[in-house]
């Protein structure tokens, strides 16, 4: 009897033991929190009317694990977890009474997103079409303030903002980054999303104020320099807070007037470097570029010829800005950046400018800060970026470009491709900066007739009329363009 008494005994104190232990683990969000919630869960539903997944019980086993590694505590797991299967519920009932024969085949978390990939059952261009309308009524049923429906080989992803924001680990950024190719943040499956700066001649960031623009950039940057020490960073502020931790590890630009002979140095030394490789690798950071050039308005031809230039030189130009109107640099972006990163715009109209492309999605993302769509040679990603602390930036260390373009007398002699970087100096010189770099290209001019090898590219590219006037004017350029380099191959005496 009393052998009986203590083996319960014991039993019971060990059962207490364990829960105790699970609970504490639990606070700390690395037990299986969700454990009997799920199970809860799947009893309450087991009666329920069939979901969009085919196999319940599995997604449901699937959508706990992939919600145990996410990395945030154990309260914000539940939260993101009674989302999900609420929303399973939820969507299932909107698309039954819309008519719209649709399968969810799985669920991806980002820092920012959770993604529902739906599968048409029966596949016709009005079920495609109605699904693909649906924007508005998911965002209203799911109460979530932003959905974006992508039509990707075979399925729909349906991307709506996550009722738990994740930190997005640097470290993991960190890992992602080597060389040239840097992490610009994770992905709605919390993949970290890259760059090869060195194949981009200009990256461009573009949102309206606060949307964490400077931040991102900040943190591409913290990232290269831990990668690559020895690589030369000019940042051009307007806003100097920002940037200060940087002091010791980049070079500032805050004065109008070192900027103008900054522009001027870079360039020469751009023409310089395609013409004699160097090793060394250099980003240029133009923060705030719409306010930049409210004193500098030349910096937007300057930059029209960095961007078209800057990735076979080593040289990569990175700029923020909050507009891309005409005045605002906005030609040079649409045009020459690569790469952009784009943050909600402030109208749809404006978006259509920023993305350069239509149907991004642009208008469908979120206004929390980090919200972003990095577009790469034309492929979109959706991206939550980072922030990075001053503290971390203070540590770096590394070379730190000299003041160069502050010493005149050392600046490098322009050569025949040299372009002038203020506007309305000769008509011209105007025309040869329309042409935007191009004339460098080999084959672009024949030096020995002086005439340009393709006159109708030559015409596309300077926007004039490909008949006898265009003609004529390209004529008067051609002369004008071989007398000048023939002025400076003369001997000075
Ligand atoms: N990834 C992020 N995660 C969380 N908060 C962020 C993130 N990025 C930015 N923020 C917050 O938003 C604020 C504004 O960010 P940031 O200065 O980068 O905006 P911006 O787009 O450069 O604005 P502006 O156009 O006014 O210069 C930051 O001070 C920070 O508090
Ligand atoms: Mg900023």
């Amino acid at each position: 009897m009393i052998t009986a008494i203590l083996f319960f005994s014991l039993i019971a104190a060990i059962l207490l033991v364990v829960l105790a232990s699970l609970k504490t683990l639990q606070h700390f969000g690395i037990a299986l929190p969700l454990y009997v919630s799920t199970v809860q869960a799947v009893n309450e539903n087991a009666h329920a009317m069939p979901m969009l997944t085919d196999g319940r019980q599995k997604f449901v086993v699937t959508t706990r694990n992939k919600i145990n590694g996410l990395p945030m505590s154990a309260q914000n797991k539940q939260d993101i977890y009674r989302f999900v299967l609420g929303a399973d519920d939820k969507l299932a009932k909107l698309l039954q009474s819309e008519n719209v024969p649709v399968a969810l085949t799985g669920v991806t978390f980002g820092a920012l997103t959770v993604t529902f990939r739906l599968r048409l059952r029966e596949f016709s261009r009005q079920n495609l079409d109605k699904l693909m309308k649906m924007e508005g009524l998911i965002s209203q049923v799911l109460c979530v303030e932003s959905v974006r429906l992508m039509q990707c080989a075979g399925w729909i992803d349906c991307e709506v903002s996550s009722p738990v924001r994740a930190t997005v680990s640097l470290d993991s950024l960190a890992h992602a980054t080597d060389g040239t190719t840097v992490a610009m943040g994770v992905d709605s499956n919390m993949q970290p999303a890259t760059v090869d700066i060195s194949q981009h001649g200009l990256i461009a960031a573009i949102a309206p104020s606060r949307r964490g623009k400077t931040q991102a950039i900040r943190t591409m940057l913290y990232l290269l320099k831990r990668a690559n020490p020895s690589l030369n960073i000019v940042v051009v502020a307007f806003k100097t807070e920002d940037w200060k931790a940087f002091e010791s590890c980049a070079t500032l630009i805050v004065d109008s007037d070192e900027l103008k002979q900054f522009q001027t140095w870079l360039l020469a030394t751009m023409y310089k470097r395609a013409k004699h490789p160097e090793s060394n690798r250099w980003i240029v950071v133009f923060d705030d570029l719409a306010n930049l050039l409210t004193v500098n308005p030349e910096l937007q031809n300057s930059i029209l010829q960095f961007s078209s230039l800057g990735a076979g030189t080593g040289i990569t130009t990175v700029v923020s800005t909050q507009f891309t109107g005409k005045d605002s640099g906005g030609v040079a972006m649409t045009a020459n950046a690569t790469a952009r990163l784009l943050f909600k715009p402030s109208s749809n109209m404006q978006g259509a400018r920023d993305g350069g492309m239509a149907r991004l999605g642009l208008d469908q993302l979120s206004t929390q800060k980090g919200d972003a769509l990095l577009v790469v040679d034309g492929d979109t990603v959706r991206i939550a970026t980072s922030m990075t602390d001053d503290r971390l930036i203070e540590q770096l260390h590394g070379s730190v470009p000299s003041r160069d373009w502050l010493h005149k007398e050392s600046q490098p002699q322009h050569n025949y491709g040299a372009l002038p970087t203020s506007i309305g100096v000769h008509p011209m010189e105007e025309a040869i900066e329309k042409l935007n770099g191009w004339l460098l290209d080999d084959g672009t001019f024949d030096w020995s007739v002086g005439k340009f090898n393709n006159r109708s590219e030559a015409l596309r590219r300077l926007g004039w009329s490909n008949n006898g006037s265009g003609v004529e004017k390209l004529k008067e350029l051609e002369y004008y363009i071989f007398e000048r380099q023939e002025a400076r191959q003369r001997p000075r005496h």
